[in-house]
């Protein structure tokens, strides 16, 4: 995702501040021990987009004081919250590629990457104690959201329940709480009014869901060298993502072969041979362009929030950021 902002200063001056959370956030993954920075250091090192370190800048431009050291601080928190999590997601997803590198789980095991997670987890929290208290419940009900989340992704739809809107509660808590909190750090810590602050948490957790849904689609569409993840890991997983979802609502006849596919009690897609037919099958299917058109919907919802700030080159840059994740192939 290349920084998606149409005013050459406000881009400039995006470049140098993330160039300085790039520095702090180097910092914050050191321990005194000399493995365990290894290990803190290997998923920073190898790359990622830093959306919601971006985000937290961007939003922070809705504000009076848009740089300061709080507006840093929570930048480099929201990402170190990520970066936790996916050392963890990688154990429980068995994912074996991470932003082009070997997980931690791969590159040593499931005890190292869960630990490091918990390491870079806890900089996370001593960090936000720094933003004060009101910032450290953000970060604990960010935290309760995500795991929520992501055990709600091991269960079923409940009985009666909607299997969409089950997964959507899925997405919203285990990416859009955070990309919310991202959104409204920035805005708090920039200076924004509460009222602008608000705008921007439910602009943040329609686009982190929209982010999350992209994600999806991408597992299915992408080659590993665009993503840097091994594509169908979610399929082969059993992880229900947006496209599937919408192959099994549309009930086509022409569909029976790729619902057995998708069928865990029918068909095992641990089976190479099997994944790949149901991968191709997936990816030639009009439930992509359906996942494709329900984003941009989902992007055009959370700019219609942005009415709350005035008209400039920080709306524009955020309506565009919106966008970028509705088109994002990487
Ligand atoms: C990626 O989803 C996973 C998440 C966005 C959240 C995972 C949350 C936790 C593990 C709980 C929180 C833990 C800590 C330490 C903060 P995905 O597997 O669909 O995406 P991927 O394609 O990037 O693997
Ligand atoms: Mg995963
Ligand atoms: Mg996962």
């Amino acid at each position: 995702l290349a920084l998606p902002v149409l005013d050459a200063d406000l881009a400039e001056r995006l470049r140098g501040r993330l160039a300085e959370v790039e520095v702090a956030l180097a910092g914050h993954v050191r321990s005194r021990a000399p493995f365990v920075s290894e290990a803190a250091t290997h998923l920073l090192d190898a790359g990622g987009k830093r959306f919601r370190p971006l985000l937290v800048l961007l939003a922070a431009e809705a504000g009076d004081r848009p740089w300061n050291d709080e507006v840093l601080t929570a930048a480099c928190v929201v990402e170190l919250t990520h970066l936790a999590s996916l050392y963890h997601d990688d154990v429980m997803d068995e994912a074996q590629l991470r932003r082009g590198a070997p997980s931690a789980n791969a590159r040593w095991d499931n005890h190292v990457a869960i630990l490091t997670g918990d390491f870079l987890f806890s900089k996370s929290s001593e960090l936000t104690a720094e933003l004060g208290a009101d910032a450290v419940r953000i970060q604990a009900q960010t935290f309760t959201a995500l795991v929520e989340g992501q055990i709600l992704e091991t269960v079923e739809p409940g009985p009666g329940e909607d299997a969409l809107a089950h997964y959507l509660e899925v997405v919203a808590g285990k990416t859009g709480s955070l990309i919310a909190t991202s959104a409204r750090y920035g805005a708090r810590f920039g200076g924004a009014s509460p009222e602008v602050e608000r705008a921007l948490t439910s602009y943040g957790e329609i686009v982190g869901a929209a982010f999350q849904l992209s994600d999806d689609i991408l597992d299915i569409a992408s080659e590993s060298g665009e993503s840097g993840k091994t594509p169908g890991t979610d399929l082969r997983e059993g992880v229900p993502t947006l496209p599937v979802m919408m192959v099994r609502r549309s009930g086509d006849p022409a569909d029976a072969r790729l619902l057995e596919l998708l069928d865990p009690r029918r068909c095992d897609l641990a089976d190479d041979a099997l994944h790949a037919e149901a991968l191709d099958l997936l990816r030639a299917h009009p439930a992509m362009d359906e996942a494709r058109a329900y984003v941009v919907d989902r992007a055009r919802e959370a700019k219609s929030l942005l009415v709350a700030l005035p008209d400039g080159p920080v709306r524009e840059a955020l309506e565009t950021f919106a966008d970028a994740v509705a088109s994002r192939s990487s």
